[in-house]
């Protein structure tokens, strides 16, 4: 049993549910850590002054001091800490590494007894912090004593729920080989352990590849927590990176050392004439007034202020993943550190596993902030499928049309596509070249061709993998000659980069651009549906193509925009259109149609017996009723939910990819928009 659920995606991050003994929390989510003794805040006000849900408290400390050990017996860790929300406890591991203890000084089973004890309601094993650069064999050790002790401890924790921590160095290997062995366990938190020297050194780049190294191999409906990353400037790429709770200690330790924590740094309150910040903390004094606080009261101030600081980023990167922005603000935060932009550069290095996750269909928009967005996840998606599924293949013409940064960017050809419609595929392509690749007309408003806003001009490495793409694209195509309307655009100058052996013709006006043609034959009554043909190939591959060829199928227009707006066959609604992603969303008729045609198994989803009536009635499909689901499917895509026979259940969109829904027990698995009996 699970106690996670998914409510969106975004890269690999999640927003999820995470369902404890005190309720359920928010993720990702930071937990503030709590000392029993020291904590000069109380528990209670970082859930009700700061709005965090939940915290993180040390059961060797509290085990090695009388007073909290009888009074976390008697009451609970919750009665110790006088808090009604979730604790998680740690182990002690950090202190044996921090303060160099002996192997003895506590026993990996005795620490779990305890926490149960103490009510807490996660627990965490005894793991084994490598030290950094200790080398190779030494990891390989604390990778082992880490399992044996996570095999020992796993089987103790009855209604305790469990964090199994991940070791393995900076050795990405160590680090897959450990996540495998754990996740085969039965933990109910995954954390990725020793990083807190990678983060101290500003070695970002280094978290990143074992953080997506361990990612590789932790089950998807499992928690993964990046152990001691409490600085906010880190807290959007890692979630980026699929990380779902954080904790911090940060926020005291550096407001004991005079520090501020920023989302874009650390700053020391000694070298601030003025408070960079908004929180209520530094909206009501100044900064000389705050130097010359008393230590114990400067150190209260500074520890607010980082707990205000860092709790709003948290609620940031939740809004960003709900959004689909997530990646455009852990772009953003990369500006304020090399380190984080290295870091950011070596995740983009490895996309697949970012693209593996990233749910299809958002309809947010794409703002370029640098060299990395040309390969976001929703950019590289679209040049793939663009690659492998647009349908029409074999033309005399292609006409390039460079994107001048205006939307909808057909405005600015409006001329050229008037001529292009009276044409057959046959004997012309249109295809705009913006600065995320090549964009063909007939796919112009599907996400995310109108969403990417570029300036006037452009990184070079952006321009590179633009003239990479066109390449590719030219590649797949069987064709005559190119006429190349070369106006003013970031993209027009890669006529000259073209490699092939090209007829090119540049025109220096739309009128000229026309005259390449030849004669203008009568309208072509087809271009519309040599539009659907595309987007249905494009969001369910090839077979669905065969769907524009369905004798009496029609295409309505938008009166206000001119746009497709639904597909109809014999008067009933097939297809409609959704406006902010230009993707068709089947009705029942419409999925049964998709069927018909036989498109790819990757669509379709097959409910247990005792579903399928809900399903039928319009209920959401539930992630623990799946029966099967494709490993190819996506998060986002538009899927026919099916019964045990393959009877056409309800049509609707993934929430989660395919292998979430075989693996996942809690949360919805299909969206369901329409269905059979409603
Ligand atoms: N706190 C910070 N890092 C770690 C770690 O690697 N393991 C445990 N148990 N706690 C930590
Ligand atoms: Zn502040």
């Amino acid at each position: 049993m699970t106690n996670f659920e998914i409510r969106a995606k975004d890269g690999l991050a999640r927003l999820g549910r995470f369902t404890t003994k005190h309720g359920t929390v928010k993720t990702p989510l930071l937990m503030p850590v709590i000392h029993p003794g020291k904590s000069i805040i109380s528990p209670k006000d970082i859930v009700d002054v700061f709005g965090f849900q939940m915290v993180i408290t040390n059961s060797y400390i509290i085990n090695s001091h009388d007073k909290f050990r009888e009074k976390a017996i008697a009451e609970g860790v919750h009665g110790l800490l006088d808090f009604e929300h979730p604790i998680m406890t740690d182990s002690g591991t950090f202190q044996m590494y921090f303060h160099d203890l002996p192997e003895e000084e506590i026993d990996p089973i005795a620490i779990i007894e305890f926490q149960k004890q103490i009510k807490t309601d996660i627990g965490t094993i005894l793991d084994a912090f490598s030290k950094p650069d200790v080398g190779r064999e030494q990891v390989e050790k604390d990778v082992k004593l880490s399992l044996e002790r996570a095999k020992m401890s796993v089987g103790l924790k009855d209604e305790m729920m469990i964090a199994g921590t991940v070791q393995g160095g900076i050795f990405e290997d160590l680090r897959e080989q450990s996540a495998q062995a754990m996740g085969k366990l039965d933990f109910d938190v995954y954390p990725i352990g020793g990083v807190v020297p990678m983060m101290e050194m500003y070695r970002y780049a280094d978290i990143v590849r074992v953080t997506l190294a361990a990612k590789k191999h932790l089950p998807p409906d499992r928690p993964v927590h990046l152990f001691g990353c409490g600085h906010p400037m880190l807290f959007a790429q890692a979630a980026l990176l699929g990380c779902d709770f954080f904790d911090s200690a940060s926020y005291a330790k550096f407001a004991e050392k005079g520090r501020m924590l920023l989302t874009t740094g650390t700053v020391h309150l000694k070298d601030l004439t003025e408070l960079p910040c908004e929180c209520p903390v530094c909206s009501s004094t100044t900064a000389s007034e705050m130097q010359g606080l008393p230590k114990e009261a400067k150190a209260l101030a500074l520890m607010r202020h980082n707990l205000y600081v860092s709790a709003a980023e948290m609620r940031r990167v939740r809004q960003a993943i709900a959004d689909g922005k997530l990646f455009e603000l852990a772009a953003l935060r990369a500006r304020s550190h090399p380190a984080l932009l290295e870091a950011l550069q070596v995740m983009t290095n490895k996309m697949d596993q970012l693209i593996e996750s990233d749910p299809f269909g958002k309809s947010s928009s794409i703002f370029y902030t640098g060299a990395e967005t040309a390969v976001r996840p929703e950019i590289y998606r679209f040049h793939d499928r663009v690659l492998s599924r647009y349908p029409f293949k074999t033309t005399d013409t292609i006409i390039i049309v460079p994107d001048i940064g205006e939307r909808p960017f057909s405005d600015t050809a409006s001329t050229i596509i008037a001529e292009v419609r009276k044409k057959r595929p046959e004997e012309v392509l249109l295809m705009f070249l913006t600065p995320m690749g090549v964009i063909p007309w007939e796919l112009e408003h599907v996400h995310p061709a109108q969403q990417c806003i570029f300036p006037k001009n452009v990184d070079p490495q952006t321009l590179k993998i633009a003239n990479t793409r066109l390449q590719e694209i030219l590649d797949t195509i069987t064709f005559n000659k190119i006429v190349w309307f070369d106006r003013e655009s970031p993209t027009t100058k890669l006529s000259n980069s073209l490699t092939g052996n090209y007829k090119v013709t540049k025109t220096t006006s739309a009128s000229e651009t026309i005259n390449q043609l030849g004669i203008i034959e009568e309208e072509s009554t087809d271009w519309y549906l040599r539009k659907l043909r595309a987007v249905l190939m494009y969001q369910w591959g090839k077979n669905a193509g065969d769907v524009a060829d369905i004798e009496g199928i029609k295409v309505v227009l938008s009166r206000s925009t001119g746009k497709i707006r639904h597909v109809t066959l014999q008067e009933e609604i097939l297809f409609t259109v959704v406006p902010t992603t230009g993707l068709l969303t089947p009705t029942i008729k419409g999925g049964e149609t998709l069927l018909q045609v036989n498109i790819d198994d990757t669509y379709l989803v097959m409910m247990e017996k005792d579903a399928a009536e809900f399903v039928a009635k319009g209920k959401s499909a539930l992630a623990k009723f799946v029966k099967s689901a494709s490993s190819n499917l996506k998060a986002g895509e538009e899927v026919l939910v099916l019964d045990e026979v393959e009877n056409l259940l309800g049509t609707g969109k993934s929430l989660i990819s395919g292998q979430e829904m075989i693996t996942f027990n809690r949360g919805v698995a299909v969206q369901v928009r329409h269905s059979q009996k409603s």
